[in-house]
């Protein structure tokens, strides 16, 4: 394990940074890449979004090929039995989709789920298609002796739907130009790991949204990313964590549930009712209780 870089951010390209780490020892990982935006054409997917030290105009060919290198390198870092989440958009050269499958089907990972992540707005708005909102979160994991099920999620989690509603973070509290909401890393973290102790990596980690979500979870954290300007940044929201205290519990009272699809068909209740039909009445509940009362 590499113990010298726990619950740091290193400075650097991702690539090179992880083919120095030893292998076997992250539980999961949850990260953006930059989109490969060509920015040469003011970035023609998300004009605004320009990063600080790194120009997204490389040629798709050597995008895909360095993200299936990294992917790899990930896989390789990551003990059996751990996942890793990759937030991609779709995106179209001269009116060819490019679909973030075609470069994962190429790594060593098992896919194990897409996730629509419905962000409910985005920029760009241009009548060549329907206006793109969404975004994709692929569930990669690293089967234990060629098994690619893998351990069922507790179902207070597995109640969640593959489609994330919530809106990306505001310019207003973040200036990274394209940050996402720590609801997406804790809703992942918490998943996967429960209470159960860990190590959460984000080798494009730029504001540190992965770090201090494992942070505030009581895991442990690597980052990565090129630029010294945003690593100051998340270095500074990871002083001043508990400042989003409060986002993270928004997120974790989705992850309680009062009674289980077992117990609800045994009881003869509804067992099809879309989780956010529920009022959810958090006063008087004992955390230890991991129940909340449905009013
Ligand atoms: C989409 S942003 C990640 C934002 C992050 N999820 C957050 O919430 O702030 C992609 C990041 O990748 C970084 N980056 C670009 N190329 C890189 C490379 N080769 N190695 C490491 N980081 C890189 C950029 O500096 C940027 O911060």
């Amino acid at each position: 394990m590499m113990k010298r870089h726990i619950n740091e951010i290193i400075k650097g390209d991702a690539l090179t940074v992880l083919k120095t780490f030893n292998s076997d020892f992250i539980d999961v990982g949850v990260t953006s890449p930059p989109y490969n935006k060509q920015e040469k054409h003011k970035g023609w997917l998300v004009k605004n979004v320009k990063y600080d030290s790194y120009k997204d105009i490389k040629s798709e060919e050597e995008y895909e090929e360095e993200q299936i290198n990294v992917l790899n390198e990930i896989f390789r870092i990551t003990k059996e039995g751990g996942s890793f989440f990759y937030n991609h958009k779709t995106r179209w050269e001269k009116g060819t989709m490019i679909h973030p499958m075609k470069w994962l089907l190429k790594t060593k990972w098992t896919i194990r789920q897409e996730i629509i992540w419905d962000r409910m707005i985005a920029a760009n708005i241009r009548g060549w298609r329907f206006w793109q909102v969404d975004e994709r979160i692929y569930w990669l994991y690293k089967p234990i002796r060629n098994n690619k099920i893998g351990k069922e999620l507790e179902s207070k989690n597995a109640l969640l739907t593959s489609i994330w509603r919530f809106s990306p973070e505001s310019g207003q509290k973040n200036t990274h130009p394209a940050p996402f909401p720590i609801t997406l890393p804790v809703r992942i973290i918490t998943s996967i790991l429960n209470d159960n102790d860990g190590i959460v990596l984000d080798p494009y980690c730029g504001s540190g949204t992965t770090l201090v979500a494992a942070k505030l979870l009581n895991k442990k954290f690597i980052g990565i990313d090129i630029s010294e300007e945003y690593i100051q940044h998340a270095k500074q929201r990871l002083q001043n964590a508990s400042f989003e205290k409060k986002a993270i519990q928004e997120e974790l009272q989705k992850h309680i549930v009062q009674k289980t699809f077992k117990q609800r068909k045994q009881n003869g209740e509804f067992t099809g009712r879309h989780r956010n039909n529920y009022k959810i009445n958090v006063a008087n509940t004992k955390p230890q209780d991991k129940q909340l009362k449905l009013v």
